[in-house]
């Protein structure tokens, strides 16, 4: 006979019915007369139990040969269990064995060190913290998508093939056919502004590639970034985009990840105070600020870690470090009024210690002090003759930002390091598997 297969988060529906659920073993344990088996299925965990007397000699003799990650389909009554986690459990007729899983299975229940678990990442992505990870992750980007949705912002793709660079960080290159060198894109954010005097409010969600030689617990080679970008905004109102942004994304993991937040023992009393306004800081304070605790960083100077450090560590909620130094940032931040020293931008620190979740800037809308940063900056002024015409066709008060994914799915989850926080990390000396 065959029975419905059904997947573990849809047992409620089929309590007193007899189902099949198809997954993979993770927990054995037998009396001799009572045997149990714990099945994983990425839905959720369902704990079945096997009577000696009650079944078949084939599935008795079938349970003793399941091992951990085992595949298999186990085919019983739904009973409901309050004990159970779940809240149900699987009264065990039938065991078919699909892919047995040899005893030399490499992640065993003890400590393992990190490089182990990452050369082993396609198995490590099989435990509890790493789906509890991945599915937080999920619920972000959903909420990105639905966030912008709700506003009207259109969604707009941009190349990851390009030939203007634009960030300061490394960059990968390959040859591209007669036309020279094309680089992994650093940032959509140069397209950005191109598609925001198209469509008024933009956003890109992609991958965005640096060469960094950093092997910090916060940079990767390859991670993924949400850039918006609004005509009309000026610095203002795209800080105050950015609070409510933010405060959407906490808020929605807060309301439906509850049961993953408890998985990593994150503290979500750290999380329910995330809500508007931000102290808006200013960098020459943030200086003073660093110096006072013992830093020895001087104006003129992009923040490091340590001083980030030492400035989140006075606010309970994320801050933002505002109008830095021109020489710290990118060539096309536009030039503050008040100090032209500086320019209209504005870092996104995030509490305890997670560092820079998102950097974003009003841009130079002059075009003879935009081409006058693209000299100082020594940049091809070839590649970006179309990013000048921005400025020389119906010029526009513009910003927008970026914020960094796994950077915010650490601080969100309470993870100490960004490769845990997307599912195949790729780093300096990591491109495998
Ligand atoms: O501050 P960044 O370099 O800004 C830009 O790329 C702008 N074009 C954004 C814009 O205005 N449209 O990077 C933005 C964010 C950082 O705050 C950080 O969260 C993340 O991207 N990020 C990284 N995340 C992981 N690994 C790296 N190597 C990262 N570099 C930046
Ligand atoms: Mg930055």
């Amino acid at each position: 006979m065959t029975f419905p297969f059904a997947r573990i988060s849809e047992l409620g529906r089929h309590a007193g019915q007899t189902v099949t659920v198809r997954g993979w073993v993770t927990h054995l344990r037998s009396s001799g007369k009572v045997a149990f088996v714990v099945l994983r299925d990425g839905s959720g965990q369902l704990q079945g139990v096997v009577v000696k007397n009650g079944v078949s000699p084939e599935t008795w003799e079938a349970f003793g040969r399941l091992t951990h990650e085992t595949s298999a389909a186990l085919t019983g009554e739904v009973r409901e269990d309050a004990r159970a986690p779940g809240g149900f459990e699987l009264g065990i007729q039938e065991i078919a064995i699909i892919g047995a899983s040899p005893l030399d299975y490499p992640i065993q229940p003890k400590e393992h060190g990190v490089d182990f678990l990452l050369d082993r990442r396609h198995f490590w992505l099989r435990s509890p913290r790493q789906v509890a990870i991945l599915r937080v992750r999920h619920e972000i980007e959903q909420a990105v998508h639905d966030f912008f949705y709700e506003r009207d912002f259109v969604r707009a793709d941009t190349p990851i093939l390009t030939a203007a660079i634009g960030e300061r960080a490394g960059l990968f290159s390959t040859e591209y056919f007669d036309e020279g060198t094309a680089y992994l894109a650093q940032t959509g954010q140069l397209y950005g502004e191109a598609l925001a005097a198209s469509l008024g409010r933009i956003y890109t969600f992609g991958p965005t590639f640096r060469a960094e030689k950093s092997k910090t617990r916060r940079h990767l080679t390859e991670f993924w970034m949400i850039e918006p970008e609004m005509a009309w905004y000026d610095q203002n109102d795209n800080m105050d985009l950015q609070e409510e942004f933010v405060r959407y994304l906490v808020t929605r993991v807060l309301e439906r990840r509850q049961a993953e937040l408890k998985v990593l023992e994150r503290d979500v009393s750290k999380l329910a105070c995330v809500q508007e306004p931000f102290v808006r800081l200013d960098y020459g304070d943030a200086v003073k600020l660093c110096q006072a605790k013992g830093s020895d960083i001087q104006w003129g100077e992009d923040l490091g870690a340590p001083d980030e450090a030492l400035i989140v560590a006075e606010y309970e909620r994320p801050v933002f470090v505002v109008n830095y130094p021109k020489e710290a940032k990118a060539f096309y931040m536009k030039e503050n009024p008040a100090d032209p020293r500086t320019v209209l931008c504005a870092d996104l620190l995030a509490p305890e210690g997670r560092g820079e979740i998102i950097g974003g800037s009003q841009r130079e809308d002059d075009y003879d002090k935009l081409l006058h940063r693209l000299r100082e900056e020594g940049l091809p002024e070839e590649a970006y003759d179309w990013y000048l015409d921005l400025r020389r066709y119906g010029t526009f008060v513009h910003s927008g930002f970026g914020l960094g994914l796994e950077r915010t799915v650490a601080w969100i989850c309470g993870v100490e390091h960004i490769r845990e926080c997307i599912p195949f990390p790729r780093l300096m000396d990591r491109l495998k598997p």
